[in-house]
């Protein structure tokens, strides 16, 4: 097909009508997707899933999903609260582990993420928290204006439905579950609201937090993280159900025939070229645009190729969306020429500035006789417990895994008088000696540090999270990190055995900087403090090994450097941060160097906050689909001034679409690479 020949094509394409059905299109329907999209989607999880809803609600734009996992079938271990934690439907899950862990135990973690449509929302926990206003006005103090907590909480609103508590008041007072409703959204899409059913154990411990002058928070999500609450979930309240970003975005929608979701397509490269069209041609630094994607079943299933004509988002998630830039040359110069693709754009944050909330769970097993938790759900008991969840939406099956958490702040670890010593010798601006060489990395790593200081200070702020299950585990994890790991691609071909663990190198480099792990222990020795309070005594907490260890920091710190797992919460590997501190989206999460290649995924977070992730990433989603429909508003009104297409023209020879890795096919505007 000559250049001509695949214009008319694309034009005949825009004229047909698009296909009348589309809605999901498994692998053995592949031929019926268009040979072009206007926007496409790389990742049907959380963030994906949200852009899909807003931008095909014009009828006129053609929007393609294309997400490696399938479509779960509803079963009850993701759909039933009660069952989280009894494990991951295996094809569900990427089966990512990290590199060994140095400064742990040189142990290798696994690193369970959603492979599925809906991604991270269908396995996981349900716990919604936002965290601290001031998590968010670092952000914006980062640069990246108007990324603050005054828009984000509109965002935390559009996207949520949210459903008062339905229980009786002597209950909602004991578990002092009081929404505020200011802060709260009920015209969104996603379903947030509370159990039925709560374990008397939430009790004791809010009351033990309380003892130890920690503040019980009426609604943990209003803005201020430190504190102990009963946080809400995602679920569906009427069928007391898992709500997750494909019941939440997708399935109502799927009848939109200008909306396709192609499942169990694995993306293996962006198809990168030069912005021919773009207005800012700059011959010395030419931009680049993404015209299409290239993605297959399996490893030996043929690649298809489909062109876009507007924009191409990445939405893979933290660990993917990285990988999935540098295979298609963007990152680390040094990293794209160990991998052998042609140069697009040197971007050294790419893959970098990863965090996450490192976690160690600690058992104080509860031994009270008479007391309930789901330790009770065997035999007769658990039979009724189900008849009773699937008969009336009530019982112990409503209730997801963890309900009761708080976000202690530095001050309530350490007595006050050690707390701003903590600070000042531990963050004393200097280089953690394992930061990647690049002075912008390097520069804002500092940056971050900063903030992290005031963060720290913020006695608004929580320093380390315990959550709390039923039987006696007090899980800690660190909410504000200093350790920097980071993410690379190990081979051009992501696909390459059929397996991304083996092709994608993940480092969270847990405790590189030794504050994360201290805070560790001091989180573990306030969970010592509370069990000794008497509400948490009436349990009968008798701790094994090494937790009853209180007095034994070495012990301990032993303990936490083999325990130390993932919260789950990756984040930070494609930062929204200026180009100066290793960014690697502007605040309108465009690449840089790009014109229509944008990253709407937790990898953005520049910095995490206090909280667990998916009301921020389902917020921020709800802000790109925003961005993106303003930006396209805004093209348009220059092109009706200016003239000329924004259509892309892809590299000229052939179909235009490149052969090799990153190889760029046609005429050249510049000879960069
Ligand atoms: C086990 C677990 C428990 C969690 N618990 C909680 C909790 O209780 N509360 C909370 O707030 N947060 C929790 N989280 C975190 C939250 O779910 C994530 O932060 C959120 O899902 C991130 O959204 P995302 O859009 O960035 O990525 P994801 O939701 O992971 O979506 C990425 C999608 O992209 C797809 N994909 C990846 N690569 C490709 C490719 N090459 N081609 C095509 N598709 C691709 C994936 O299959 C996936 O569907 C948990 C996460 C996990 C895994
Ligand atoms: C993960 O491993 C299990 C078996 O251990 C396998 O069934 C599943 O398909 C794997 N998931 C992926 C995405 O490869
Ligand atoms: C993933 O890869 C790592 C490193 O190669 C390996 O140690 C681990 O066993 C793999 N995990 C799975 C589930 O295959
Ligand atoms: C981990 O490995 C490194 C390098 O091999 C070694 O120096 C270190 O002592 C090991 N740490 C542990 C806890 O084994
Ligand atoms: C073109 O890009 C170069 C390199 O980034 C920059 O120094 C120069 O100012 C740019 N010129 C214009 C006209 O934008
Ligand atoms: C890059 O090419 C070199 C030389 O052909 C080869 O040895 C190397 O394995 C390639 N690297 C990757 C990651 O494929
Ligand atoms: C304590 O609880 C943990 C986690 O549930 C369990 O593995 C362990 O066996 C329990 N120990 C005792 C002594 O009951
Ligand atoms: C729950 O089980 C424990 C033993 O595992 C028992 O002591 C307790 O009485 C049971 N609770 C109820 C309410 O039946
Ligand atoms: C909670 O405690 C009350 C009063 O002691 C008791 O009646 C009730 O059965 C308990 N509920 C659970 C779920 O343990
Ligand atoms: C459902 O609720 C009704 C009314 O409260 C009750 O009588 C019935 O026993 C419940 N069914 C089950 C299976 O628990
Ligand atoms: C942090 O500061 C405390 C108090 O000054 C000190 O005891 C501790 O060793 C420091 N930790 C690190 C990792 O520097
Ligand atoms: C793919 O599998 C082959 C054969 O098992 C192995 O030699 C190679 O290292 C694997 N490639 C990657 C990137 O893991
Ligand atoms: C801690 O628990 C273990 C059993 O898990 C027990 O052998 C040990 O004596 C206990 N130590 C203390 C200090 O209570």
């Amino acid at each position: 097909m000559d250049f001509a020949a695949f214009f008319r094509a694309l034009l005949l394409c825009a004229l047909l009508p698009v296909a009348t059905h589309c809605l999901h299109i498994p692998p053995q329907d592949i031929i019926k997707l268009l040979p072009s999209y206007d926007y496409i989607i790389v990742g049907g999880g959380v963030a994906g899933l949200v852009i899909a809803n807003r931008l095909s609600n014009r009828p006129d734009v053609t929007v393609l999903v294309l997400e490696a996992g399938g479509l779960d079938s509803s079963p009850d271990i993701i759909t039933v609260p009660g069952l989280i934690g009894h494990g991951f439907i295996p094809s569900y899950n990427w089966n990512f582990s990290t590199a060994p862990q140095e400064f742990l135990d040189n142990n290798t973690r696994y690193y369970d993420q959603g492979h599925v449509v809906g991604g991270g929302s269908i396995l996981n926990g349900l716990i919604m928290t936002r965290g601290a206003k001031a998590d968010y006005n670092a952000w914006e103090a980062l640069g990246n204006p108007n990324w603050n907590w005054h828009h984000m909480i509109h965002y935390f609103k559009k996207s949520e439905r949210f459903s008062p508590p339905d229980l009786c008041s002597d209950q909602a007072d004991t578990l002092h579950i009081h929404p505020q409703k200011a802060y709260h959204g009920t015209k969104g899409h996603l379903k947030v609201g509370y159990s039925n059913f709560f374990y008397n154990q939430s009790a004791n411990f809010l009351q033990g937090l309380s003892e130890l002058g920690i503040p019980i928070l009426d609604d943990p999500n209003i803005g201020i993280s430190a504190g102990a609450s009963i946080a809400p979930a995602s679920m569906n309240t009427k069928k007391q159900s898992r709500e997750d970003s494909r019941r939440a975005y997708l399935d109502h929608v799927l009848n939109r025939p200008n909306l396709h979701l192609a499942s169990e397509q694995t993306v293996t490269r962006i198809l990168m070229g030069p912005a021919v069209t773009s207005p800012n041609f700059n011959n010395s630094n030419p931009l680049k645009m993404a015209y299409g994607v290239e993605f297959a079943t399996s490893a030996s299933s043929p690649r298809t190729k489909i062109t876009c004509n507007k924009e191409v988002i990445l939405s893979a998630g933290a660990i993917v969306s990285p990988a999935l830039l540098q295979v298609s040359g963007i990152g680390p110069a040094a990293i794209l020429k160990d991998l052998n693709v042609s140069i697009q754009i040197d971007l050294p944050g790419v893959g970098a500035n990863f965090q996450d909330h490192p976690m160690v769970h600690a058992f104080y097993n509860y031994t009270a006789p008479g007391l309930f938790s789901t330790k009770n759900l065997t035999g007769a008991t658990l039979q009724q417990v189900e008849q009773e969840y699937f008969t009336n939406r009530t019982g112990p099956w409503t209730h997801p895994l963890i309900s009761t958490i708080a976000f202690p702040h530095l001050s309530h670890l350490l007595s006050s008088s050690s707390f701003p010593n903590l600070l000042s010798s531990n963050l004393s601006f200097s280089l953690p000696p394992h930061l990647a060489p690049y002075p912008t990395l390097q520069k804002g790593y500092l940056a971050q540090l900063k903030l992290l200081q005031s963060l720290l200070a913020n006695p608004t702020v929580g320093a380390v999270e315990v959550m709390a299950d039923s039987i006696g585990t007090l899980t800690v994890s660190v909410q504000h990190p200093l350790s920097r790991g980071f993410v690379r691609a190990l081979s051009p071909d992501l696909l390459l055995n059929n397996s991304l663990n083996q092709t994608i190198h993940i480092d969270p480099r847990y405790c590189s900087h030794p504050l994360d792990c201290d805070l560790l222990l001091h989180g573990l020795k306030l969970n010592s403090r509370l069990i000794s309070t008497s509400p948490m005594q009436n349990l009968q907490p008798r701790p094994p090994f090494p937790w009853n260890m209180t007095d034994d920091e070495t012990i301990l710190s032993e303990a936490i450097r083999s325990q130390i797992v993932t919260e789950f919460h990756p984040s930070g590997t494609t930062s929204m941060l200026p180009l100066e501190y290793g960014g690697v989206v502007n605040p309108r999460l465009m690449v840089y160097g790009t014109t229509n290649l944008r990253v709407v995924d937790a990898g953005v977070i520049p910095l995490l906050p206090s909280a667990h992730l998916q009301a921020a990433v389902y917020a921020i989603a709800e802000r790109a689909a925003d961005i993106i429909k303003k930006d396209e508003r805004l093209k348009n009104g220059e092109e009706e001034q200016e003239g000329p297409s924004h259509h892309p023209v892809p590299g000229g020879e052939g179909n235009g679409i490149p052969i090799g890795p990153g190889v760029v096919t046609g005429p050249q505007r510049n000879n960069h690479h």
